[in-house]
């Protein structure tokens, strides 16, 4: 490790000389300044001589640390702005500081100023956690006891930073926080206006891609909910506004998700001078931290990246960060399996017989992992009771869960029950016996959702009941896989005991989302191979700080292969394909052909959830063919890289291209999607990326034989093999028939051995 400034023997200090950069981080040896190298950026920052630490450069990369400015405050042009434009990393509020701010606190004595300055810093060449490098500043205040570090991991491999911030309490006095964001992120100003892309949406409808231009003024994405939330997606993308003229960095884009599953918020502010500045963190709407004597507060990650081959270049870094660093291991690098659910299929209608014969089907399908959804405990018979009696209903499992769970592993699939453990029904023997234990304010009506109530995840005997519980449940069944559901937002965020004792209540959105974390490191700890899927009323809860311990995420209970379209493609922008839980239901049935439904399905991790017993036998072997494609090419679809040839947003929902490759570029699939071709207009050539353009590649069309019940591979059109750069610079002709509505294909592209 590295430590402090300006000694010549560190190994890792930088003289300022022209040597050209490797990835990693270098330390200026006159200024006391850093550039965090990747393999295609640079981010660099330094202190100035007030003690301020400003951004310095934030995009393409550069060769040596001679390119690097001298950290000066900019001059100040209107006597009482000197700090509205000075780039800083972590402005406190207070002072001169009236542009965006990163903290906000309140000391014991009433000042509410917070005056942060640098002191030293550490570089670890690679972190007990990640195996990442970190470059760690210490920040004091000016007067009060309060320490805070800036932490800065760089994955040089895919481009990104991944900032923290922990304050430190070093003195006896409680100091409140208000704001703590992780991170403040400078974007180099510019005459081209820039685009913000966000993703919003609601219940049935998450990930939608919505894009606004950038201008003076703030654009707020945030949650309030204690959830992720179905509204809004902790992720952005900003890029240039196309435009001919200024060509240069046209397909820049700037990206960042956030690690965190409670409230949450990001802010993108433009000016009149072409700046942009992105903050964000755990939201400040209603949140107060006492921070006691010695007691420390940690932040949430906020991950950015630069990206200068457009969004599938940033949903590509993200995504290979995604499954390398935060998914769980091993099971990170282990084939999602081919999942059957319940769900749509019998409601709540769960009973032994008919999840036996829906079980039965689906293990004659190949599926893998048989998963009982809502409905199979105490008194659930409909979503008005029994969440909190986390035990089998004996009317509907006489002899509990275990002849199920066998029944299921004889038929070689594993077996995964649905719960809902932060949920309790004002009807359930858990609410009769604990009343306290949810969310409530004494003098209000605690207001149902879904005719359920939060459980308080801050109070440690909620965690352990909840643990206990859980733990006996995976135990006694083998159970492999837990769907973990959250179907309400919090309300009445109250917690009397905790104000009597001289707690802050609003400590609580975050307690929660930390509750929630514990649990579920406490099961795997317990269970290392039991993966769990994050879902809250589908996608409510799908961020990289739930992925750190779960396993996927169930995207929407929309799964209509349309919709399903748009919402995947948003979805895909944050998140990997192996995280994306997709299933082929009977949505569509009838209308929409079981290939298309399956080639949308196939686009994530595979699953059913349609109502097997009514399937014919026609649909159960072809159902049977493509779960049996997808198993040879989910290595490439779970692992490869993902690309969005053509943009469902783009076309209106009208078409639709996505191409995933493996790292050595080796293989790929392409699945196309057209609605319709209401004039019978052609169908243009798909043009590939991500392909070696002196290699050749066969090109087959996946379909599937019924009489065979397995896929068939066939070449496409007259060329049985085209060269990467004709499939990049030329295309493919798509074999989607002509007007056919709901019409798909799946393209297996080998490369051939020269
Ligand atoms: C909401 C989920 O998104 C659904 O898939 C299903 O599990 C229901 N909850 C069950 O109540």
């Amino acid at each position: 490790m590295v430590q402090n400034n300006h000694s010549e023997d560190q190994a890792k200090v930088d003289k300022a000389t022209s040597i050209s950069l490797s990835s990693g981080i270098h330390t200026h040896a006159v200024h006391t300044s850093w550039a965090l190298i990747t393999e295609q950026s640079t981010y660099a920052l330094g202190v100035t001589n007030e003690g301020y630490i400003l951004n310095l450069h934030w995009g393409p990369r550069l060769l040596t640390l001679d390119d690097l400015p001298v950290p000066l405050l900019p001059p100040d042009r209107s006597s009482q702005d000197l700090l509205a434009n000075a780039r800083e990393e972590y402005p406190g509020a207070g002072g001169l500081h009236y542009g965006e701010t990163a903290a906000k606190v309140l000391f014991a004595d009433g000042v509410r100023d917070l005056d942060l300055r640098y002191q030293r810093f550490e570089v670890e060449e690679a972190d007990a956690c990640d195996g990442l490098p970190v470059l760690t500043l210490f920040l004091r205040d000016t007067v009060y006891p309060l320490l805070v570090t800036l932490r800065y991991q760089v994955d040089t491999v895919n481009d990104l930073i991944i900032r923290s911030a922990t304050f430190t309490n070093e003195g006896s006095d409680t100091i409140r926080l208000e704001r703590v964001f992780s991170a403040v992120w400078h974007l180099p100003s510019q005459y081209t206006p820039r685009i913000l892309t966000t993703l919003a949406g609601q219940w049935s409808e998450e990930t939608r891609i919505q894009r606004r231009p950038i201008t003076a003024g703030t654009a707020l994405v945030e949650s309030r909910r204690g959830i992720t939330s179905l509204q809004a997606a902790p992720w952005f993308a900003i890029e240039p506004e196309h435009n001919p003229f200024t060509p240069a960095g046209q397909h820049e884009v700037y990206f960042g998700a956030l690690a965190w599953s409670g409230n949450w918020a990001i802010r993108v502010t433009g000016d009149v001078n072409g700046t942009t500045v992105i903050a964000g963190g755990i939201s400040d709407h209603d949140f107060v931290w006492q921070l006691g004597a010695d007691e420390s507060f940690a932040t949430p990650d906020f991950i950015a990246g630069f990206a200068f081959d457009g969004l599938n270049g940033a949903r590509q870094r993200l995504h290979r960060y995604t499954r390398k660093i935060v998914l769980p291991q091993p099971q990170a690098h282990q084939p999602r399996p081919v999942l059957y659910n319940s769900w749509e299929a019998t409601f709540f209608d769960v009973h032994e017989s008919g999840q036996v014969a829906l079980a039965e089907r689906a293990a004659r399908l190949g599926v893998e992992l048989f998963v009982v959804d809502d409905g199979w405990f105490a008194g659930r018979n409909n979503d008005r009771a029994g969440l909190g009696d986390w035990y089998a209903d004996p009317h509907k499992f006489p002899q509990g869960l275990g002849p199920l769970v066998k029944h299921v592993n004889a038929l070689g699939m594993q077996f995964g029950l649905w719960v809902e453990p932060e949920m309790v029904n004002p009807d359930s023997n858990l609410y009769r016996a604990h009343p306290d234990w949810v969310y409530f304010f004494p003098t209000r009506p605690r207001s149902l959702a879904r005719n359920q109530l939060v459980l308080n995840l801050g109070r440690e005997d909620v965690r352990t009941y909840l643990f206990e519980t859980l733990n006996r449940l995976i135990t006694q069944h083998a159970i492999a896989f837990l769907k973990w559901d959250m179907n309400r937002p919090i309300s009445e965020p109250g917690w009397s005991e905790y104000l009597e004792s001289g707690g802050e209540a609003r400590e609580i959105w975050v307690r929660h989302a930390r509750g929630v974390y514990t649990l579920m490191d406490a099961l795997r700890a317990h269970h290392q191979d039991l993966t769990i899927e994050s879902c809250s009323s589908g996608g409510g809860r799908a961020d990289l700080g739930i992925l750190r311990r779960t396993d996927q995420v169930w995207a929407s209970d929309n799964t209509h292969p349309e919709a399903r379209l748009l919402i995947q493609e948003g979805f895909s922008l944050e998140l990997p394909a192996r995280v994306m839980e997709s299933w082929v239901t009977d949505a569509g049935r009838g209308e929409i052909p079981l290939a298309f439904r399956f080639h949308v399905a196939m686009l994530g991790a595979l699953g059913i959830g349609g109502n097997l017993l009514h399937w014919s036998a026609e649909e159960l072997d072809e159902a049977a063919g493509w779960i049996a494609a997808y198993k040879t090419i989910r290595p490439i679809i779970q692992e490869g890289d993902q690309c969005w040839l053509l943009s469902p947003h783009a076309t209106g929902g009208a078409l639709a291209a996505v191409q995933y490759t493996t790292d050595d570029q080796d293989e790929a699939v392409v699945f196309a999607f057209q609605r319709s071709r209401v004039f019978g207009e052609p169908l243009l050539p798909l043009r590939l990326q991500n392909l070696q353009a002196n290699a050749r590649y066969s090109i087959e069309n996946v379909t599937v034989s019924l009489k065979l019940n397995e896929a068939k591979n066939s070449a496409v059109g007259p060329a049985q093999s085209l060269s990467g750069a004709a499939l990049m610079a030329r295309g493919l002709t798509l074999p989607l028939e002509h007007r056919h509505a709901y019409a798909s294909c799946l393209l297996k592209i080998r490369r051939l051995l020269p």
